[in-house]
């Protein structure tokens, strides 16, 4: 059996008296594309802040890639090769698409470093080439970050999280106010990155979960409602009732009670 990618036993984080995550136990595999769904509040975030360090667990044990991170701080974590696109901005405005993929491909070596060695320039200016053109961002390089459209903006967040070469990568509900086209967009781009590097997102958009996806886990409460491949989950009682709703699914509720 080969290693998981991610090994999350017993996974518990509190805030206050609120359970935000309770006992998540998760095993994920590499070379998959997972997504977590669930509803506002469920605990998908602060999984994700768990995870990469950001947020200290009371309790529980995260492996990557068989390396116990469970206390690592971030940079270390993101040193293994976790990568993060946030819920908060953080692209410069003033920059162009470039320098701020170079600012974020720096930070895997350091400032001081790379200031000081030639070769590591070499390596960070090969790097920013590489994520312009796996983000499809390469004719916007010398354009502002503040003059980008919404969804390019979106995939230089990715293209930052892509910078440090991350083994995976996570994204935070990233096509969040985006309109149809610009949604398609992005999905073609993140199913074309899945090839490359492993890729967990959270999304709450159930059609393209549902299409990008290949494997689904559904939080309520904290806890892990359910997991499996999305006709799984499409089927899942569990699921629906919880989480889905019933507003599509009356014909079948009717069928099921006859
Ligand atoms: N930093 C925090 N301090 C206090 N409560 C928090 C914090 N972050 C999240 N929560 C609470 O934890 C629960 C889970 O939140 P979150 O992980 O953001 O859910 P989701 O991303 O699934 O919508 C919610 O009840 C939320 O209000
Ligand atoms: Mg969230």
């Amino acid at each position: 059996m080969t290693v998981p990618m991610l090994q999350i036993a017993d996974l518990t984080k509190r805030f206050g008296g609120l359970v935000a995550l309770d006992h998540v136990t998760l095993d994920l595999e590499p070379n998959v594309l997972h997504a977590i769904i669930g509803p506002n509040g469920a605990g998908k975030t602060t999984l994700f802040n768990t995870i990469s360090g950001m947020l200290k667990s009371d309790s529980g044990a995260v492996r990557f890639h068989g390396t116990d991170i469970s206390r690592m701080p971030p940079h270390k974590i993101s040193r293994l090769g976790m990568s993060r696109s946030l819920q908060i901005k953080s692209v410069f405005d003033s920059m162009t698409v470039a320098e701020n993929l170079w600012i974020a491909a720096q930070a895997r070596q350091g400032v001081m470093h790379a200031f000081a060695r030639r070769s590591s320039f070499v390596g960070t200016s090969k790097r920013v080439d590489a994520v312009l053109e796996q983000t499809g961002l390469g004719d916007l390089r010398d354009t502002s970050a503040g003059t980008l459209s919404y969804g390019d903006v979106a995939l230089l967040e990715i293209g930052i999280a892509l910078a440090t070469e991350p083994k995976l990568l996570l994204l935070d509900e990233p096509i969040c106010g985006m309109g149809p086209a610009e949604t398609e967009a992005t999905v073609e781009k993140i199913r074309q990155l899945a090839k490359s590097v492993d890729i967990i997102i959270i999304e709450h958009d159930m059609p393209v979960v549902f299409d990008l996806a290949e494997q689904i886990t559904v939080m309520a409460q904290g806890g892990v409602l359910a997991r499996g491949a999305p006709q799984d989950i499409a089927k899942n009682a569990a699921v629906r009732e919880a989480y889905l709703g019933d507003e599509d699914d009356d014909d079948e509720e009717e069928a099921a009670h006859a």
